[in-house]
């Protein structure tokens, strides 16, 4: 299966392109329609390796960038990379220490998915409420928010709590996402934070 994958015409578009992988023409759809990064935007890339949306958020944005990924990312210039796992409380503050101001959040991540249906759904889905959680401590008032998901059990109760966090939200299927899976990906625009986030950061 792996490799009648490699062979789709977005695969071999990508090799054509130079990019790391291709899922790099999701992060440039969404973008394209929702208008979520800016030229000084610093930007945070949650599961990252080996790297395609990096390299499209430097075309993107000349503000600082980092990304984090389970297994090593290509090394890029001006980007910092981290490997560990960022549902981790050693690596969350890492990372907090390194980008202290953070107006976008991006989440490709998704846990190796053993073809079990439920319990890869379930795996996602505390994936995904690890990754909003830590997004809420690193966001600050008014950012953007991508994250991978895929539509299935709790879902909905997942896309509610998102709605409740930012101003404007939308599940959308990229255009680069194969026939028949479940991916989509949440939009989340204008956070709603806190207004005492950065003195609690500072406090903490
Ligand atoms: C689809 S790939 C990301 C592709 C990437 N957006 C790109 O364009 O190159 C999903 C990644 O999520 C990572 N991942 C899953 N759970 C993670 C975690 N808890 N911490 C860090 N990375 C994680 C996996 O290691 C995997 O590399």
């Amino acid at each position: 299966m792996g490799s009648q994958w490699k062979k789709d015409s977005v695969y071999k578009k990508s090799v054509r392109e130079g990019y790391l992988a291709r899922s790099a023409y999701k992060l440039l759809d969404i973008n394209e329609r929702f208008n979520i990064i800016r030229k000084t935007d610093n930007v945070v890339d949650l599961g990252a390796a080996p790297g395609s949306w990096l390299q499209v958020l430097r075309t993107m944005t000349n503000g600082q960038l980092l990304g984090v990924d389970l297994t090593p990312i290509v090394p890029m210039e001006y980007v910092i990379t981290i490997t560990g796992d960022f549902t981790t409380p050693k690596v969350q503050e890492k990372i907090m220490e390194l980008m202290p101001f953070v107006n976008v959040v991006v989440s490709d991540a998704s846990p190796h998915l053993s073809g079990a249906k439920a319990y890869d759904q379930a795996r996602i889905m505390a994936l995904n409420e690890d990754t909003l959680r830590f997004t809420e401590l690193l966001l600050k008032q008014g950012g953007n928010f991508v994250m991978k998901s895929f539509q299935g059990i709790d879902f909905n109760d997942l896309f509610n709590q998102v709605k409740e966090r930012f101003y404007a939200v939308r599940v959308i299927r990229s255009v680069a996402t194969r026939r028949g899976s479940t991916e989509c990906y949440i939009v989340a625009k204008n956070f709603i934070g806190d207004a005492d986030d950065d003195r609690k950061r500072s406090s903490e």
